[in-house]
């Protein structure tokens, strides 16, 4: 079950990355890329039982890749926009120890304390140290187009994730040469996966029988483009499959736990019973509202039911237990190995795609029961 789960994640990465070769303007051999890429993740699928799944998918990246013998022993700067999430944590440590086992590389990470002034200093300190590439999440994607000019001014690339820049700041590494690339996610999904496991509840969201689902939205910071995302493709969802929506609350957590305890605590209080659903944009938030929904003497599935995204350890194992609804599997394993890869791959003088995405994965309490007990 293990090895044909991790197969299916791994060829749909590999589909996902296909579609981006195809889309892009830049690319080189996407197709025989994608060939060998789709044989390998096969071949490790098969003979890897260990591994856990989403580590398999991310082979199909690896894999993706030209000769990066060049890359070895990169020195790489790494650009965290604070160092204080949950998520970019694993996301970091697991990027560290990648570069270090895979690449030899030295690897120097700086904490850009959710302030962009501090971040762009830190990206110029690490061009006066002439590291060979950079990978960089932004305090602000909006300031994605000053430090890629930054970068391409040094002749260094720059790999940019987690934050995804506009299209057209993408569209303008096309047209102006600069070597640059996103690895991340398409928040899309994950917004519509949170719906579609209210929708997969007996009573779709609507436990007071009046047709309508009420619900509180926690956000992210509302800059970022998976808080925008994960906020409206969650409803659009719900309303996709049928229901009628009405928003109750709707407030920005900026992705903390201890925020989205209070904003949960003050839906629960302002709305009651009336309250039927708490969508949070991560898990953090949603494991601080999961503490306001006890505190509240509700309780998840019964009167109410709360989703988050990122499939963080903590928050599987709410859901196996069931006082967490669902989350989605945010990869960070898979994203931070491509983001790897794709830096190793521009060392090497290798012209790599524009954007690469890896797939989100709904995470209910049957799968989670299972991903708890691995
Ligand atoms: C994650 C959040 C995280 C944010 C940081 C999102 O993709 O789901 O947990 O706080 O990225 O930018």
């Amino acid at each position: 079950m293990k090895r044909i789960l991790a197969l299916v994640l791994s060829l749909v990465m590999v589909f996902s990355l296909a579609a981006c070769s195809s889309g892009g303007d830049t690319e080189t051999t996407a197709a025989p890329e994608t060939t060998a890429a789709a044989e390998e993740t096969t071949a490790a699928a098969e003979e890897t039982t260990a591994a856990a799944d989403e580590t398999e998918a991310a082979e199909g990246t690896e894999a993706a890749g030209g000769d990066t013998s060049a890359a070895q022993g990169m020195n790489v700067g790494v650009c965290i926009y604070k160092f204080d999430d949950n998520f970019m944590t694993l996301y970091r440590q697991e990027l560290q120890s990648y570069l270090e086992s895979e690449y030899g590389a030295t690897v120097t990470i700086v904490d850009g304390k959710n302030d962009q002034n501090e971040q762009t200093n830190q990206v110029q300190n690490f061009i006066t140290q002439g590291v060979d590439v950079l990978i960089l999440n932004l305090v602000q994607a909006s300031s994605t187009e000053v430090v890629a000019n930054m970068c391409k001014e040094a002749g260094i690339p720059a790999v940019f994730i987690n934050r995804e820049p506009d299209e057209a700041e993408i569209q303008r590494w096309v047209d102006e040469g600069i070597a640059a690339t996103y690895v991340g996610a398409d928040a899309r999904q994950s917004g519509t996966f949170q719906g579609e496991i209210i929708l997969e509840t007996e009573n779709k969201g609507d436990f007071n029988g009046d047709g309508v689902v009420s619900y509180a939205m926690i956000m992210g910071d509302p800059e970022n483009i998976d808080a925008q995302y994960r906020t409206e493709y969650s409803i659009k969802a719900l309303e996709d499959g049928g229901m009628q929506v009405e928003k109750l609350f709707e407030q920005r957590g900026d992705w903390d736990q201890t925020k989205g305890q209070e904003l949960a605590a003050n839906a629960l209080t302002q709305y009651g019973e009336d309250l039927e659903v708490i969508f949070c944009n991560n898990d953090a938030m949603a494991n601080g509202a999961k503490v306001a929904i006890e505190a509240a003497g509700r309780v998840v599935g019964e009167d109410i039911y709360l989703v988050g995204v990122d499939a963080l350890d903590e928050t599987v194992g709410y859901v196996a237990e069931g006082t967490v609804t669902g989350t989605v599997l945010n990869d960070h394993v898979g994203q931070s190995h491509t983001a790897a890869d794709v830096a190793a791959q521009m060392v090497s003088g290798q012209t790599v795609e524009t954007k690469y995405t890896v797939d989100y994965v709904k995470v209910t309490q049957e799968t989670a029961a299972e991903m708890a007990a691995e």
